[in-house]
């Protein structure tokens, strides 16, 4: 299903997370122009960055606006957005444990959350957009997007692509 236009800058979000996945899961970019670090603790310090500036307020936008909506307007959504929620609790978890301990048992902990991360953001655009846009009508699909827009910048994904 193409996705809906309040629905694409978060969709670009998960785009980005799958990039920084497939880094964590397989330690090199196979890109050649890649500028993902080759190091594990380098790795750290990026996805921390990467935290802050992108996922921590992609989160937040999902917990505040996109599952109560869901909870609301979605049947049976009621477990889906539960484990969501514990995933998110799962991923800030772990990253509370990269910033007290970025040195330790890396080659296992990055490919693990690079694993979780995009499994949590691939079930989200099966599961959760799919259903939204199966079930909630155009007028509250674009106040998705509008709300979107008035986030406040923080990141460079959280600036529109297409202006
Ligand atoms: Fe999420
Ligand atoms: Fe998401």
């Amino acid at each position: 299903m193409r996705r809906h236009s309040g629905l694409i800058p978060l969709s670009h979000e998960h785009h980005d997370v799958l990039v920084v996945a497939q880094g964590l899961i397989r330690g090199r970019s196979p890109a050649p122009r890649s500028d993902w670090p080759p190091r594990r603790e380098d790795q750290v310090a990026r996805v921390v960055a990467f935290f802050d500036q992108v996922l921590q307020p992609h989160f937040g936008f999902e917990e505040s606006v996109l599952f109560p909506l869901a909870e609301r307007k979605m049947h049976r959504s009621a477990e889906l957005v539960e484990s969501l929620v514990r995933e998110h609790d799962e991923v800030r978890s772990r990253l509370g444990t990269l910033r007290s301990d970025p040195k330790h048992d890396l080659d296992l902990r990055l490919p693990a959350l690079g694993r979780l991360l995009a499994a949590h953001v691939r079930r989200e655009e099966r599961d959760l957009f799919e259903g939204l846009q199966r079930e909630l009508d155009e007028a509250a699909l674009d106040a998705i997007g509008v709300q979107l827009r008035a986030r406040p910048a923080s990141g460079p994904s959280c600036q529109p692509r297409h202006p």
